[in-house]
């Protein structure tokens, strides 16, 4: 006969009864400080974006550039709206009191990020509309996750990461005066953001039956497939902006690694899950965009891949950009 698992109470009185010790106590000051940071760094969209409109005397971008940032700006919007649905859902679900206060701190930020590049994009006189098959997917796949970790993965420690890389390249490639120096603001919140993934989501992983186990991974594997297929198809854009698909691709990766490092380390991993993670890059990276630029049909593109993935320190350099 199989326990059942008993229901939650709607109100947890038993929310401090458990003593945290080391990491746990660790990671739950960290997500604690999100929350105060959140509220002391706090910034008000309104007025900041007619500060920066004011000061740059509007938007000024090259005309065959406009349609290729409307649609790149298109998937970090509705990525925007992904992260807050996912933030207030988890800050409704979580119980331990700094995880809970870090997803309600997340959730006001995304409000604030969805709304602004709403006001942006009407400046660029346009509504984004539907999003392209990989992109639309990934959003997909996050919001009906059946699991909170396969939730808090998805949005924290990958999509999070790749937001990040764009507004990068928009900065490095200085694409528009203003939206640049709104993105340093986007950037200080994520970067807060990911700390939630990394210090909660070792205890709900812990918490997985086996098969919950397998499922997650299945699910994850499924999710940097999909997240591939999603840079691909910026690809004509990336181009017409300035920034070299390889490098966006290979800044993506390497966001997404150190946010895996951060994890592995916060679970006490003595650097093979983090090495494999690596591995899986490399070869991601060498497969789509190869170092040497030579064009291979299968299968010796995918034998370079393979030995890509042996080789030590190839993501050395993007790893220290992304940092
Ligand atoms: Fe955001
Ligand atoms: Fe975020």
């Amino acid at each position: 006969m199989f326990k059942r698992r008993k229901a939650p109470a709607l109100v947890p009185y038993d929310m401090f009864d458990a003593v945290r010790v080391g990491r746990e106590a660790e990671a739950a000051r960290s997500l604690e400080r999100v929350y105060h940071a959140g509220q002391s760094k706090a910034w008000d969209g309104r007025a900041l974006l007619a500060e920066l409109v004011e000061k740059h005397g509007g938007v000024n971008l090259s005309p065959d550039k406009v349609q290729a940032l409307q649609k790149i700006l298109a998937v970090i919007f509705w990525g925007e709206l992904a992260a807050w649905k996912v933030s207030a859902d988890l800050a409704l679900r979580i119980e331990p009191l700094e995880a809970k206060m870090a997803a309600t701190s997340q959730a006001h930020d995304e409000a604030r990020h969805f709304y602004v590049l709403h006001d942006y994009l009407a400046l660029l006189g346009y509504t984004p509309g539907p999003l392209p098959v990989a992109a639309s997917g990934i959003l997909d796949k996050i919001l009906s996750a059946d699991h909170l970790a396969k939730k808090l993965v998805g949005m924290q420690l990958m999509v999070e990461p790749i937001a990040l890389t764009l507004f990068q390249m928009i900065r490095r490639h200085e694409t528009e005066p203003v939206l640049c120096e709104l993105l340093r603001y986007y950037e200080r919140d994520e970067a807060r953001h990911i700390a939630l993934g990394v210090n909660y989501l070792p205890e709900l992983l812990k918490e997985m039956s086996p098969v919950e186990t397998v499922d997650y991974w299945r699910w994850e594997l499924g999710m940097i497939r999909l997240e591939v297929d999603g840079m691909l198809e910026l690809e004509a854009e990336f181009r017409v902006l300035g920034f070299p698909p390889a490098e966006v691709f290979r800044l993506g990766q390497a966001k997404q690694l150190l946010a895996a490092r951060m994890l592995a380390d916060r679970m006490g991993d003595d650097g093979r899950v983090t090495d494999v993670f690596r591995r899986i890059s490399q070869a991601m990276v060498e497969y789509h965009f190869p170092t040497d630029g030579k064009r291979r049909l299968m299968p010796r593109r995918l034998l370079h891949a393979l030995r890509a993935a042996r080789e030590p320190g190839t993501m050395d350099e993007a790893l220290t950009e992304a940092a």
